[in-house]
């Protein structure tokens, strides 16, 4: 491969690995499949799918990735040892086109104070693990971490030897977000000036949006010759995020004529894929986020709206529909039958079995008998809440609140587990929402800390579905759960349950897993 004279910027998508660290924004196996189907609907070329080695759930979901998503090349992370590498290849290797992405930080910084080792020793490290990653896999991507810090010359270095050692990838992470796009280009100049053989493998950039520069560097790293953007749906990840897919993405397109490179994202599903994100994560997009916001596209001021009725082209430089937001605003009603149901649902980005589709359709049906119109929010937030809840182990069977001006609230349940039990409970609290949360931790036994506490209208009107996330802390770790209800105390509650819930499933799954991997032999 000549990737240099290549004018083809391949699109690595690590919304579920570095988007996933996110604080907030793990997701279960279940959402990593529907994050990875609308990734690869999206024609995203790699999908990071995760880190193996990282946690026996982690190493589950990237195996579940790597065998059921065919088309994009599927790739898991591993550290500079053995071990990460020998986990990274377990979880990837069924896949059609599989990949291990192995890194080191090289900057003066980490090698002093997080690793502790010396230049040559890193140097050392990164030769042999992507010696040993090629004895399992052809297509080996390395990283040297915090790459934009780290001095050129040793940089070149680090990046000659991991070439000759067989690695197909570089990639050149500006890991705090503190690369300049002038400075970020330098570097890749330099690295092309300096490392031979570099005209064989495949350069890449990773940015993180730390000054807001994330999309800004990795553009100018294409202009200097890099041919793979990492980059995450709605720019999620560690801090400020990463690169954004669909900003990155859409100026490439936009200004096709300036940067002379292609993409093979079929830009049409960025909205939908950015809905199915949002959606999962409970990270909502801002208003005013470019190319998937909802204000992206709308035009206000009386001036831009008389010229665009004149010509588009004076206010718009995109087009609504070539993100795939050319979507109607009231869309079904109660009288709608399966397949218009099905068809809008696939037209969202989503691919359910006839099992869900049936769940999802009865529950429409449900709530068109309840709510005037019905709207494309009110379809997915259907779809992301029919499991909501019925996952278990605990599921909610009755909800009883009273509470009022003058009163104590109180919130009074029976929840049912899947091993049988059935449990009552009572409890008071300072509002309805805080005596429900109470009631769930009394029942499972599990105490949460709540960070944060949202309330979003899911459309618009009085009938709208209200939609809680809320952020909790638990071991140290944070989590977010929500659920969407037109009666927002139940919403609560079952957002909180379901991060209990997950708790209790990570618990166990990590006890089933950990089992399975010892058999597996420590490699
Ligand atoms: O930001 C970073 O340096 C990373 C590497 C693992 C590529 O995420
Ligand atoms: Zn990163």
């Amino acid at each position: 491969m000549n990737a240099v004279n290549d004018d083809r910027v391949a699109i690595f998508d690590t919304t579920l690995r570095d988007g996933e660290q996110a604080p907030g924004c793990s997701m279960t196996l279940n959402e990593k499949l529907r994050v990875a189907t609308a990734l690869r609907d999206l024609k995203v070329d790699i999908i990071e799918a995760g880190f193996p080695a990282a946690s026996p759930g982690d190493f589950e979901s990237v195996r579940s990735i790597a065998r059921t998503i065919e088309g994009p090349t599927i790739c898991g992370l591993a550290r500079c040892n053995s071990k990460d590498i020998k986990y990274a290849w377990d979880a990837v290797k069924d896949s059609a086109n599989p990949r291990i992405h192995v890194f080191v930080a090289t900057s003066q910084i980490h090698r002093e104070h997080k690793l502790q080792m010396a230049k040559e020793e890193i140097l050392k490290s990164a030769v042999e693990s992507v010696s040993l990653a090629r004895e399992y896999c052809e297509n080996i991507e390395f990283s040297p971490e915090d790459a934009s810090r780290t001095e050129l010359e040793y940089l070149a270095e680090v990046v000659q030897a991991v070439i000759e050692a067989g690695a197909t990838t570089v990639n050149i992470p500006d890991t705090v977000g503190y690369a300049l796009p002038d400075e970020f280009f330098k570097v890749f100049k330099y690295l092309k000036d300096n490392v031979s053989g570099i005209e064989k493998i495949r350069l890449s950039a990773h940015c993180h949006d730390d000054l807001g520069l994330a999309v800004a560097n990795s553009l100018a790293a294409v202009q200097a010759g890099a041919r793979q953007i990492e980059c995450t749906m709605n720019g999620i990840g560690e801090r400020a995020g990463n690169c954004s897919l669909e900003e990155v993405v859409m100026a490439i397109k936009t200004r096709d004529g300036y940067f002379n490179v292609t993409t093979g994202v079929d830009t049409e599903r960025l909205y939908p894929t950015s809905r199915v994100v949002a959606n999962v994560t409970g990270m909502h997009t801002p208003r005013n986020k470019a190319i998937v916001g909802e204000n992206a596209f709308a035009h206000e001021a009386g001036i831009h709206q008389h010229g665009m009725l004149q010509n588009r082209a004076t206010y718009e430089i995109m087009r609504p529909e070539d993100v795939g937001l050319g979507r109607s605003n009231l869309v079904l009603g109660k009288h709608s039958g399966r397949h218009a149901f099905r068809e809008r649902v696939e037209q969202l980005g989503f691919h359910l079995d006839d099992l869900e589709l049936n769940r999802c359709f009865e529950e429409f049906k449900r709530l068109a008998d309840r709510k005037k119109d019905m709207y494309d929010a009110d379809i997915e937030a259907i779809i992301m809440n029919v499991d909501v809840g019925k996952a278990g182990p605990w599921i909610i069977d009755e909800l009883r609140i009273t509470a009022g001006t003058g009163t104590v609230a109180a919130a009074a349940l029976k929840l049912a587990h899947t091993d049988g039990r059935e449990i009552r409970e009572a409890a008071e609290g300072d509002g309805p929402v805080a005596a429900a949360f109470r009631a769930l931790e009394a029942v499972t036994g599990v105490e949460l800390t709540l960070k944060n506490f949202e309330v979003r209208g899911v459309t618009v009107g009085d009938d709208a579905q209200g939609e809680v996330t809320v952020t909790v802390e638990y071991n140290r770790q944070s989590f977010r759960g929500h659920a969407v209800s037109t009666d927002i105390v139940e919403s609560a509650a079952f957002a909180y349950l379901e991060v209990i819930n997950r708790i209790l499933r990570r618990r166990d799954s990590d006890d089933r897993v950990e089992e399975k991997t010892i058999a597996l032999g420590n490699p």
